[in-house]
């Protein structure tokens, strides 16, 4: 028969990763929640940003394996029509929740309605799904490995609580959103939790559709901005390309073993910031900035508007936990999954489509032509 996915934030990056995942394997269906923006409907938003999954790579499903319904997880029912929530929840094997907002700047209150009421929803849906086929459905919830807020030293796949600050209100919903998990899970609903590292473009050509998270410190590189970061050298950025983070949770999703795991999805090769602003400063031959550590840097060499641009980042640039996974790698190992090497030749794919898609100005690249 194959299975059925409802996939939330289907116009977005990892959730159209997803979607090409699941319909390129065992699904015969994949409805996408998403949203219109402007006059651009949800399905439009869907399907263009499934083309960045199909850039350079056959696709092995059809447009009608997947159907968009336009919906808000913020909203009660996910604000679904009713006759739509029917035949969804009769079809559905397994719910894959990536609809979040991730940006590092917005208050809690914002934060909080997508990132805890929104995955709630969610898992109301699925209980409701659940009732109605009478047979455990599967949620697979997509959190972060930013959970771990300030914790120190190593977070295992079993911790959550461990008396972490966070650096920021999305970390906190993120986590949050786990201690839902876990009431839910004592209601009966089967919940995967899977925290992924850095997300970063595919891992064939660099492609992505959002320039969040680690592309913004690679902006303020190529266009020198900062003469000066607060980073350390030995600061641990551990990026995951989107392509192979979406496999890793189909694989994960797949395998034969107990309900209600924890997966790290954190590149087994860790990359320091060093190495990244070693290699983005050849590519895009723009200065080295000097790198001084958040506790020994004074924020008042910097004007507020820079300050502002930078702030937001700082943790990661000084980000020195690292994440175990020896039971996520051992079942990804099992499946024949392996990280790829954070090397010179990703960075630089991840770079310069960057230049290509004009998020950084191509002269910062010199007289070489964006690959
Ligand atoms: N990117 C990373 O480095 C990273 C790392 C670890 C974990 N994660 C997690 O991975 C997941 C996906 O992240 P991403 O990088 O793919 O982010 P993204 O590109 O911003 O996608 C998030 C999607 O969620 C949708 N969404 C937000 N609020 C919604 C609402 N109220 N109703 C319906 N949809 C809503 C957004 O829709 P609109 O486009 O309509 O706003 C967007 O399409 C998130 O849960 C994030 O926390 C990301």
């Amino acid at each position: 028969m194959g299975r059925v996915a409802i996939v939330t934030g289907g116009a977005g990056l990892l959730g159209s990763w997803l979607i090409h995942t699941l319909a390129s394997h065992n699904y015969r269906k994949v409805f996408v929640l998403a949203r219109g923006k402007g006059d651009i409907t949800a399905k439009n938003r869907v399907f263009d940003a499934l083309k960045f999954c199909r850039n350079g790579r056959g696709s092995f499903w059809k447009d009608e394996a997947i159907q968009i319904v336009r919906g808000d997880v913020c909203k009660a029912h996910l604000d679904l029509p009713s006759v739509t929530r029917t035949e969804l929840l009769k079809q559905v094997t397994d719910v894959f929740h990536t609809a979040a907002l991730t940006d590092l700047n917005a208050s809690i209150d914002l934060l909080r309605q997508p990132n805890v009421t929104g995955t709630e929803n969610v898992f109301k849906l699925a209980l409701e799904a659940n009732r109605i086929t009478k047979h455990p459905i599967r949620v697979h919830h997509i959190s972060s490995v930013t959970v771990a807020g300030d914790s120190q030293g190593w977070f295992s796949e079993n911790q959550l609580t461990r008396n972490q600050h966070f650096h920021n209100a999305y970390e906190e919903t993120k986590f949050e959103a786990e201690l839902l998990a876990i009431e839910y899970r004592k209601r009966g609903l089967n919940i995967e939790i899977y925290r992924p590292g850095i997300i970063t473009g595919d891992s064939l050509r660099g492609v992505t559709s959002n320039f969040k998270t680690i592309y913004q410190p690679l902006r303020f590189l190529a266009h020198n901005l900062f003469k000066i970061w607060p980073g350390r050298e030995d600061a641990i950025l551990s990026l995951v390309p989107v392509d192979k983070v979406a496999e890793a949770i189909w694989l994960l999703s797949e395998a034969e073993k107990p309900p209600n795991g924890v997966w790290h999805l954190v590149n087994t090769e860790e990359t320091s910031l060093d190495k990244l602003i070693e290699i983005g400063t050849a590519v895009f031959e723009c200065r080295r900035p000097t790198l001084v550590p958040a506790e020994h840097f004074d924020s008042g060499q910097f004007s507020p508007s820079q300050w502002r641009m930078m702030r937001p980042f700082v943790p990661y640039l000084n980000y020195r936990l690292r994440f175990s996974a020896t039971h996520t790698n051992a079942v990804l190992n099992d499946a024949g999954f392996r990280w790829p090497k954070v090397d010179e030749n990703m960075l630089e794919k991840l770079y310069r489509y960057c230049a290509k898609a004009g998020f950084i100005r191509a002269r910062y690249l010199g007289q070489q032509p964006p690959r």
